[in-house]
């Protein structure tokens, strides 16, 4: 049987998106050049592995035996490289973060100072909400996740790395910018812009006022802290949002924390990954680095 490496490599990614275009857009190539690396891939196997019924590709049993085996293949090579690299100490080797939206404001100046320490390591960091980077430690794809409170009902490692207060944000000039402990329900009464379902934020909000027996009004969903604070800047209402957004106001500091009855929500920010990961040299040397920065960061004013 003649397989080569590439073809066990585009047969993961089609498997994996069940679609040749989204395997073909993650791996820079053509769909057809996909489709015929497919096509040998089977004649080489004698079987065919993808079956389309409707509009949908499905995995044949052939399918299914031949992806196990071509992740067997791709993990072993995966961790050969990754002790080659540990041979080598921080001198070289690959760092794959993801974090969600929100971290922004905080992981990529301590991934950038760990950087400049080992200049030979390549990072890579993907951007996601918390829903998204669940699924990617479910499927163990990086080396570390960054979120806003531990995965509940995952058997994974995870430790607080700064606090992550949530506020109330309003523009300055709003009708309860200057009232002390604003009740809960009042606040509720106001128009609300939320982050997009998914979104951690968004669900540590909810649940908080669902607690207390209220929903929100919700006026406008948008998946950007930055997109939401400009909306506030407009005057369309006010959010429920990290502290953190506000420390780098791209809105020229017209924007606020109210002060509401049971804000600011106590979060922290989590570096996790799954129970029994073997970590590599450089991903154990970025989290003794985000430990060592832990109370820098939150004696930070947020
Ligand atoms: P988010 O996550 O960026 O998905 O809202 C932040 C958090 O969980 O606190």
């Amino acid at each position: 049987m003649h397989v080569s490496l590439r073809q066990v490599q585009i047969f993961e990614a089609v498997a994996r998106a069940l679609s040749y275009t989204r395997a073909a857009e993650e791996l820079h190539l053509t769909q057809p050049a996909v489709f015929t690396q497919i096509k040998q891939l089977e004649d080489s196997i004698g079987l065919p592995l993808l079956e389309r019924i409707g509009k949908r590709l499905y995995l044949t049993d052939a399918g299914h035996e031949t992806l196990a085996t071509c992740r067997d293949i791709l993990g072993g090579l995966e961790r050969l490289e990754m002790r080659l690299d540990d041979l080598q100490g921080l001198k070289r080797g690959r760092l794959r973060v993801a974090m969600v939206t929100t971290a922004k404001y905080l992981v990529p100046r301590l991934l950038g100072e760990f950087c400049v320490q080992y200049p030979g390591i390549e990072a890579s960091l993907i951007v996601t909400n918390r829903e998204k980077l669940l699924a990617r430690i479910a499927n163990n794809e990086d080396d570390l996740a960054i979120l806003g409170a531990p995965p509940e009902g995952m058997d994974v490692v995870a430790t607080p790395i700064a606090d992550n207060p949530l506020v109330v944000i309003a523009r300055k000039d709003h009708a309860l910018a200057r009232c002390k402990r604003i009740p809960l329900a009042r606040i509720a009464e106001e128009p609300f812009i939320v982050r997009e379902t998914g979104s951690g934020t968004r669900l540590a909000a909810e649940r908080f006022f669902a607690e207390h027996r209220l929903s929100l009004k919700v006026r406008m969903e948008f998946g950007s802290n930055e997109a939401i604070k400009q909306a506030i800047a407009g005057g369309l209402g006010v959010s429920v949002l990290s502290q953190h957004t506000l420390a780098l106001d791209g809105v020229g500091g017209l924007l606020q924390p109210l002060d509401v009855a049971g804000f600011p929500l106590r979060r922290k920010w989590y570096v996790a990954y799954p129970a029994g990961k073997h970590l590599s040299a450089v991903a154990e040397a970025f989290l003794a680095h985000l430990l060592e920065r832990k109370e820098d960061e939150e004696a930070l004013p947020a």
